[in-house]
């Protein structure tokens, strides 16, 4: 369970999340979304430890994220960054390894390399696994950093916009490779996601926010509706109800 209490961070005198409670049960995928500016990266950096809050107290696994160790916390929650602007020299097999380091302490063990290999085959990096990095398109490197992060082989996955500069066949391929990890291995998978159609889809649950505050969070037949678009995006959305769920119609 990810446990977030009454949390605020503020830039100045600007709040930028306010107050903030939840709890991710564990197990499956929630999907944080939101406008920009929101706060989903700034909570999510802060349940990652990547940012300190100013108030309040995030656990994860029952582990207070400020004042665990490193090496624990490294193997119990894994984060993909919105922005990666990992050193450029580093090939593609480098950083997925990188994902093993809190495990193998810089030497891989054979089943290291054996994660290493699987997710570079699964994420389609093969062909330019020794390329490095400031050498491939953006979404090359994209499937490259989400591969590190699921090679850490973590509990607990947080990623950021992890589909981001994706074509639809690789964007399908990890969403179904998080559901596959939540669904099987029981790992509690959450993430910013911008498409709620893909949202939807693919996830247990959404928390959806606005100007730093939860605006409400549920699964997600009670969240992909008109009232809860307009309140989170100011858009007066349809919604479709189609075989595999509802749908949500930004065409009009
Ligand atoms: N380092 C910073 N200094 C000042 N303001 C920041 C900083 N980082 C983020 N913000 C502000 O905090 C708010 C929330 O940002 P963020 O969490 O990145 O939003 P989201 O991920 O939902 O788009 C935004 O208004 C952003 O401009
Ligand atoms: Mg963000």
């Amino acid at each position: 369970m990810i446990e977030i209490s009454h949390v605020t961070k503020r830039y100045g005198s600007t709040t930028v999340v306010d107050d903030v409670s939840l709890e991710i049960p564990p197990g499956g995928v929630t999907s944080v979304i939101g406008a920009n500016g929101a706060g989903k990266s700034t909570l999510l950096s802060m349940v990652s430890r990547l940012l300190e809050a100013d108030s309040g107290r995030i656990t994860v696994d029952g582990l207070d994220v400020t004042t665990t160790d490193s090496g624990t916390l490294a193997r119990t929650l894994a984060v993909l960054r919105q922005e990666n602007h990992v050193a450029v020299r580093l090939t593609v097999r480098d950083l997925v390894a990188f994902g093993r380091f809190p495990h193998s302490g810089g030497r891989l063990s054979e089943a290291d390399h054996r994660a290493v290999d699987e997710a570079i085959d699964y994420f389609e990096l093969a062909a330019f696994a020794d390329r490095p990095l400031d050498r491939l398109s953006g979404g090359q490197r994209q499937r490259a950093h989400v591969a590190m992060v699921l090679c850490q082989g973590t509990d607990y996955v947080l990623l950021d916009e992890p589909l981001n500069n994706l074509d639809m066949r690789h964007s399908v391929h990890i969403m179904r490779r998080l559901r596959t990890m939540a669904d099987e291995l029981g790992k509690t998978v959450v993430m910013v996601v911008h498409d709620i159609n893909f949202a939807a889809r693919y996830s247990d649950r959404i928390v959806a926010m606005r100007d730093g505050a939860l605006v409400a969070h549920g699964p997600v037949d009670t969240m992909l509706t008109p009232g809860v678009l307009r309140d989170v995006y100011d858009l007066d959305i349809p919604v479709h109800e189609l075989h595999a769920g509802p749908i949500a119609d930004f065409y009009g």
